[in-house]
């Protein structure tokens, strides 16, 4: 998978994309993520990128031309998926990134300020995202965990140790509790069942911790 990122700041990315599972899943060339600085495609003096909007209102409009001359540089003749973040996106979930994962070509527009020039949606992005309902400064953080969840849903990006099957989301249910060694920590003991060895007690004991973590955190999901 390659992944395009349009951005202000790019050095916003650098720090989390050089840790941990994204840094490895780039050196194993599972995915390639590239950065690209907006500011490099204004034909304005100033590098400015956007403006005050027509009809007026507070706030700044990022303006079209330094996106439609980076997409035309950066896609080339490429087939890609242009996705914008925005607060007024579809939610993003775990069924959205594994619809996003068969993307071998994508391309993340990250929006500031007021927004965006309608034209930029209405020409040049195929999906808009939004990572949830509140407003953050900007599309940069909510591209980083586009970016995360689908680079870790890539074949091989992930230990085979891990299991993406049992997690939560999965099967609609939050995942259950999970415990590790010492069995008796300061007096606060492991289920007796998880020692038992017993698999099937096992499987049945997780299959209901799951629907109880459920049911009292995310009703709705149950609701579904
Ligand atoms: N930009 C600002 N807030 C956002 C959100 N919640 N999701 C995606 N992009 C955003």
């Amino acid at each position: 998978m390659r992944i395009d990122i349009i951005t202000i700041f790019p050095e916003m990315f650098k720090s989390i994309l050089n840790e941990s599972i994204l840094k490895r899943a780039q050196e194993k060339k599972k995915v390639v993520i590239r950065l690209h600085n907006l500011r490099d495609y204004t034909t304005d003096k100033h590098k400015k990128v956007d403006d005050r909007p027509f009809g007026g209102g507070p706030g700044m409009v990022m303006t079209p031309q330094p996106f439609f001359d980076a997409l035309k540089k950066i896609k080339g003749k490429r087939k890609a998926k242009v996705i914008l973040m925005c607060p007024s996106g579809k939610t993003f979930t775990q069924k959205y990134a594994k619809n996003l994962a068969k993307n071998k070509n994508l391309i993340i527009l990250c929006g500031h300020y007021e927004g965006i020039d309608e034209r930029v949606r209405e020409k040049l992005v195929d999906e808009s995202v939004s990572i949830g309902d509140y407003v953050l400064t900007g599309g940069e953080l909510p591209a980083l965990v586009v970016v995360d969840c689908l680079t870790r849903l890539i074949p091989g990006v992930l230990g085979k140790e891990i299991s993406l099957k049992d997690e939560s989301f999965e099967n609609g249910l939050l995942e259950y509790p999970q415990y590790t060694r010492p069995a008796n920590f300061r007096g606060i003991k492991v289920p007796n069942v998880l020692l038992s060895g017993n698999h099937r007690d096992i499987e049945e004991w997780r299959k209901q911790e799951s629907m109880k973590k459920t049911k009292k955190y995310r009703p709705d999901l149950l609701k579904k």
